[in-house]
């Protein structure tokens, strides 16, 4: 058994454990991250792609904004479809001043593993069979390594450890209630080295939902609604195409540049919130503790708010001798998960095609687009939403 001691564990290296480990670093707090996968997976996952505003200015504040800045691509909100001809921005910046910026997870996760690979911090690989232990007491992690074992002794764990981790398990079940609803679909998503069309667009349609976004001048993002038993082999690029432009509206369609897929996969579509975010020294992060469906753009928003809060919370405890932020962590994190959880079950049930859905639904949510259309308050009302909800300011 080969030990070793930090401040703080953070188990998983993806976008919310390698942010909040840069954040702690900055600040003198020791600590090391355990990720189950190569760097090369975590760096080939293609994932969130439009960040509300307080996201953007956090990776400034952690000093990774740089090629963001350059890169990203700024808007003032993300454009509607529906009914062949009716269009609607979902107006972000008129009603708050805010914007919203497309830039990939993919790259935001470079920038950050290239910031920790200046600063040499820990980060480890293909760690396995990670547990914790003494969550009320004194915590550790044991985990196996090259077939050694290590236990890791710490005052904190932060679990960034996404949906399927070990994190969110470790807390029992008498002290936990989790909240879920599946979807009856998922959503089909290629990426296709093809110049992106100049807005986001959210596309409403009888046969379903579509997306089109951007990554960058050269390389597109695309998603279709699928069944939720489809496989991506059962989608040729053919087959996604024409799929998508059908339920585009013409005029859009005859924008949109095709060309080979170089990425396809299936992402079935999940609300669900676990509570408490905290038992003992234990703190749920981002996936670790809530899934939104991607309609709305919120899964790496909610996480990066969580990461705010627990760095600030963690300051609190080591360099102002406070538990007030840390005792306050999982109340004020999961009053904006429920927020945010709200609104994007409300956009995906607006925006998709349900399988028992009746033309009285359907009716309703064109019903719902035309109102938002024709009424400033409730384009207002959807703006401050979509924009991010207020994070609470730790200073
Ligand atoms: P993850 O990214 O899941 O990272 C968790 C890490 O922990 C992984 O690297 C994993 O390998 C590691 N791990 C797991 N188990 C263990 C273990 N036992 N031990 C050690 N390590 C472990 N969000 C947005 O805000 N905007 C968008 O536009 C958007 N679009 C999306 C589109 C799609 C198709 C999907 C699927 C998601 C989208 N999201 C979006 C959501 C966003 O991708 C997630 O919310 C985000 O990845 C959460 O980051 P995380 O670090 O909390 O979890
Ligand atoms: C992406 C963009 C969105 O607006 C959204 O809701 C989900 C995903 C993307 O670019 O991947």
């Amino acid at each position: 058994m080969i030990e070793s001691k930090t401040q703080v564990a953070i188990i998983g290296g993806g976008p919310s454990g390698m942010l909040l480990s840069l954040l702690l670093h900055q600040e003198g707090i020791d600590n090391v991250v355990l990720e189950r996968s190569t760097r090369a997976h975590v760096l080939s996952r293609i994932r969130a792609g439009v960040l509300e505003w307080s996201t953007v200015e956090l990776l400034r504040r952690a000093g990774i904004g740089k090629r963001m800045d350059r890169e990203g691509h700024v808007h003032n909100g993300t454009q509607v479809a529906w009914g062949g001809e009716h269009t609607l921005l979902f107006d972000i910046n008129t009603y708050t001043g805010r914007h919203l910026m497309a830039y990939g997870q993919t790259a935001i996760t470079e920038d950050l593993y290239q910031a920790h690979d200046a600063l040499g911090s820990e980060v480890h690989h293909q760690v396995e069979q990670v547990e914790l232990h003494e969550l009320t007491g004194q915590p550790f992690v044991t985990y196996t390594q090259d077939g050694q074992t290590h236990r890791l002794n710490c005052d904190a764990i932060a679990g960034c450890d996404g949906f399927h981790g070990v994190s969110r398990g470790s807390i029992p079940a008498n002290v936990q209630r989790n909240f879920e609803k599946v979807y009856p679909f998922g959503w089909l998503g290629i990426l296709s080295e093809t110049p992106p069309l100049d807005d986001i667009w959210y596309i409403q349609h009888p046969d379903g939902f579509a997306l089109a976004s951007q990554r960058n001048p050269m390389l597109s993002r695309y998603y279709v609604q699928c069944d939720l038993n489809d496989r991506p082999e059962d989608w040729s690029d053919e087959r996604f195409w024409q799929t998508l432009l059908e339920r585009m509206p013409p005029k859009l369609a005859a924008q949109v540049v095709t060309g080979p897929s170089i990425e396809k996969s299936i992402a079935p579509l999940r609300s669900f919130v676990t509570e408490p975010m905290r038992y003992g020294q234990l703190f749920l992060v981002g996936d670790a503790a809530h899934i939104v469906p991607p309609t709305g753009a919120k899964g790496l928003n909610l996480a990066m708010s969580d990461v705010y809060y627990l760095w600030r919370a963690l300051v609190g405890r080591y360099r102002h001798n406070s538990e007030d932020l840390v005792d306050r962590y999982s109340q004020v994190a999961l009053k904006r998960v429920w927020d945010t959880t709200r609104f994007s079950w409300w956009v995906t049930t607006l925006l998709h095609r349900f399988p028992d859905q009746t033309d009285f639904d359907l009716r309703t949510r064109l019903s719902e687009l035309q109102y938002l259309s024709d009424s400033p308050v409730a384009m207002h009302q959807l703006a401050e939403q979509y924009g991010g909800f207020p994070i609470e300011d730790w200073g």
